[in-house]
This record gives C-alpha cells, structure tokens and sequence, in this order.
C-alpha cells in the first residue's frame, strides 16, 4: 500500500497534466496554487462557474459545510476521504487549501459551555447541521488547537447530549427525538473522520452504527410504505428500500424525497470511504461487516431508483423526481416534478462506488448508466445559465412546494460540484469513460 501509492499519485498527475486541453475555462491550476487541474475533463457543461456560484449562493448552517466538503473533493481530492490515503491528513499551510479558507470564513465559533449543538455555528435548532463544518475544523486544528477544541466539542455534544430515537439513532433536532435523512450528511461523516484522526476506534464504530439506526427507521418498508396514492401496492412494494424524509413528533414527512436519498446516500458512501481508509488498528476485527453493512444501505437505496425508473424519472426532463414516489410531476404540477439536486448527488454516489464497490457499480451497470444520464442531461437542454447556475432544482427550503426552483439552490449547486468530483475521480481510475 506504500509503496504503490506515490507511484499513483505521479501517474494521476501525469494523467491530470495530458487532460489539460480538455479544460473549459480554467485559469492554469498553477494561478489557484495547486498541483493538478481541478477540472481536466468536460462534463457537457461549465463546471467552474458551477463550482464558483457555488461558493457564493450558501447562507446557512449545512450550506457551507457542504459547500466546503464539494470544494475540498474538488480542489483538494487528496485530503477528502476520497483520495488514496487521506490518514493521516497533511495540511501544511491551511490558507492553501481552498477549502479550509472558506470554512474558517464561515465558521462562528461559541465554544461557551452551553453552546449545545452550535460550537462551529448557529446550527438553529438541528444537531448534525452545525456538524456538516466539523471535517474543515478536525483539519483547521491540525495547526489551530482552538478548532481542535470546537471539534471536540461538537462530537461530543452530538454522542453524549442529543436526544435519542428509541434505538439509538443521534436527533436531528435539539429539542426532541426526530430523525432526518438529511442528518446522515451532516454528522456521521464528521463523526468518522475526526474518529479516523483522533484514532477512536469506538467512535469510529458509532459513525457506522448511526448509518444502520437511521436506515432502520427511515427505510420504505412493507411495514411502512410509500404514502402516494396514485401508486398501486404492487408500485409501492418497488420503491422499498428508499427513504422516507422525517419521522418524529414536529415534522414527519412520510415522502420519498429525492435530496433527502440524496443526503442518506452520499453521507453514507463518506462513512464507507473514511472506514475503508483509516488506520487499520481502527478496524481490527469489524471492517468486512462495517464495509458490507454500508454497501448493502447503499444499494438498497439506489437498486428502487435505476430499476424502476418509470416511476422515480420525469419523462418531462429526464431527473429524478423531487418526490420520487408522485407521479404528480413538471406537466400536471405536483411535487413529482423533475430536479437537480436530488439526481446530481445520487449520480456522484454512483461514480464514487464505482471506485468504492466496483463489484456492485460495474463499468457496464445499470447504476452507472443512470448516473451518466443525469449527468448528460444536466448538460443539455438550458439548465446550466452561463452564470453557472443550475435550474430546476427542489426548493431548498420548502420541499413540500410544488414549483420548481430556479434562482439559484445553494445546496443545489453544490451537488453538482460534487457529481463532478466523483465523475472526475472515476474518469482518473481508468474505470468510468470521459464522453
Ligand atoms: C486560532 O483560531 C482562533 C479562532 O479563529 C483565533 O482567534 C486564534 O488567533 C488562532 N490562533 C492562532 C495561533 O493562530
Ligand atoms: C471516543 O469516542 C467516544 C464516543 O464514541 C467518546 O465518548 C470518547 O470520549 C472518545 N474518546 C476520546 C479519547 O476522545
Ligand atoms: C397518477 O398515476 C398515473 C399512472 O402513472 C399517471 O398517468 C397520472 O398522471 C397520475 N396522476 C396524478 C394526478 O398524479
Ligand atoms: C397534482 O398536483 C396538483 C397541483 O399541485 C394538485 O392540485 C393535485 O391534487 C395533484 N394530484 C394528485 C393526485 O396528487
């Protein structure tokens, strides 16, 4: 493993630095202070104004800390857990890293003992969203112990003082037991990663278990069904294995919604990675189950989704709908309608399991094939402006609304930079084709 992952990294480089010629509209990578060309291959549309709106757009909470986890994948791959050996992490100089500088310009810190959840920012009453900062603050402290602190803080709060589902699962509210897919985004990979650093084995373990919990609770079951009445039971039993949005006392949202799979998924496949990749000691003795647990979450998650596609697509548009489960979509406008958000992130989950879990995501898969036509699609048809925003989109803040949004989602945005980053990376493993 040591030996051959230098010898990797010179023919990544090597392969970066021949796909120069395919950038679209890159000032040299050598301008932003990096080694490689964050953007070598063309997706069918402006990435970097994609990437560069998505910087601007986010004004809460999880906004930026997604934000900064898409731009960490996309400028600095080697230290997202999506590189070849991120632990552990080597941060020289964080105000190179593109993303830490963003991250420390958006984090608030409230290291007061009554901070509760909101030690890295205001996360308004959620638990994990504050949390979806935590991966930037474990790196900010490597040179900065005050971040090191405010990280500590943060887990601990989330596995020492959140309320509880009755099986465990981590609230995504402060106030009561509630749990939302959105969480597994927020706090489960930030839990893994700083585990993964701070060699904690059992927190490692949480990280995994807290997958599993949600997953138990959310999952579209017999027991518990899709609520759309246009489906047939026959229709419903298809899309077992999808999450629903909310279950808990304030806000139950019984929907499939597509960013809330979304969010579950891609937060999952972050926790794969961080397990697959931290020091083994951590492991010793649960990685094989751990591995196999998420990957069976994952492909229970994507399996409704590519093979029944007459339900959870939009003919309208081709993505994915915003309710995977209403067949209410763009033309006869319900909350089925066809958008971005949910579909792009879906699509990067694919490509990173394609590297990940190349025995389920084979070159030839169904899964793959899905994932290349959302990512085609995004690039025809109008919905990138030449300001690089992405449209339609779900409502970031109202997933209940029926109109699809089109001035600009934050999270949106960053969805699509994450897609690219996956896209890249698999292009870069010689495993997905760059067309
Ligand atoms: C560490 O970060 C905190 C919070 O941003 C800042 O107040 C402090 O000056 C920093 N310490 C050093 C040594 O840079
Ligand atoms: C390790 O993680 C557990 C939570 O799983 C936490 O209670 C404990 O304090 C952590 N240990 C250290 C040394 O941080
Ligand atoms: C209900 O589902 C049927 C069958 O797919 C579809 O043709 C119809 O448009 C749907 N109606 C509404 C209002 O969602
Ligand atoms: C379809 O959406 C329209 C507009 O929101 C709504 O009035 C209608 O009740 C919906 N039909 C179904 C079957 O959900």
């Amino acid at each position: 493993m040591s030996m051959s992952a230098p010898s990797t990294r010179l023919i990544l480089s090597f392969i970066a630095i021949l796909s120069v010629s395919y950038s679209v509209t890159g000032a040299p990578a050598t301008k932003r202070g990096i080694q490689h060309d964050p953007f070598p291959f063309f997706p069918g549309f402006d990435i970097q104004a994609v990437a560069d709106l998505s910087e601007q757009l986010p004004s809460h909470s999880w906004e930026y800390g997604f934000a900064s986890e898409a731009i960490l994948e996309i400028y600095n791959p080697e230290l997202s857990v999506y590189g070849s050996n991120p632990f552990p992490p080597l941060v020289i100089d964080p105000s190179s890293v593109k993303a830490l500088a963003y991250a420390q310009s958006k984090i608030q810190l409230n290291l007061s003992p009554n901070a509760g959840a909101n030690v890295l920012i205001d996360g308004d009453g959620a638990t994990g969203d504050p949390a979806s900062l935590g991966l930037s603050a474990t790196l900010l402290g490597l040179s900065n112990s005050t971040y090191t602190k405010a990280a500590e803080l943060t887990m601990g709060y989330l596995v020492g003082s959140a309320p509880r589902w009755s099986n465990g699962a981590i609230s995504h509210r402060a106030d009561v037991a509630e749990l939302w897919s959105d969480h597994i985004y927020m706090a489960p990979p930030f839990l893994a990663y700083y585990a993964a650093v701070t060699l904690n084995s059992t927190l490692l373990r949480e990280a995994v278990h807290q997958c599993s919990l949600y997953r138990d609770v959310l999952v579209a079951s017999a027991s518990n069904p899709s609520v759309n009445a246009n489906l047939t039971n026959a229709e419903k039993a298809e899309l077992n294995g999808l999450w629903h949005h909310i279950i808990g006392p304030q806000s139950t949202d019984l929907g499939l919604w597509s960013t809330g799979n979304g969010w579950a998924a891609g937060g999952i496949t972050r926790v794969l990675a961080t397990v697959m990749k931290a020091p083994v000691v951590l492991t010793l003795g649960w990685k094989d189950e751990a591995v196999s647990t998420l990957k069976a979450i994952l492909k229970e998650i994507l399996d409704p989704l590519v093979s029944y596609q007459e339900i959870t697509v939009d003919p309208f548009n081709g993505f994915l709908r915003n309710y995977l489960d209403d067949r209410n979509g763009t033309e006869t406008g319900g909350h089925g309608f066809g958008e971005i958000s949910g579909s792009s992130m879906l699509a990067a989950v694919v490509y990173r399991l394609a590297v990940l879990a190349p025995e389920i995501v084979t070159p030839s898969s169904p899964y793959l094939a899905f994932a290349e036509s959302i990512r085609t699609t995004i690039g025809s048809g109008n919905h990138v402006s030449a300001d690089g925003l992405v449209a339609p989109t779900a409502d970031p803040l109202c997933w209940q609304c029926t109109v699809p949004f089109t001035s600009g989602s934050p999270e949106g945005q960053s969805f699509v930079v994450a897609m690219y980053a996956g896209w890249r990376d698999c292009v870069l493993a010689g495993i997905c084709p760059n067309n």
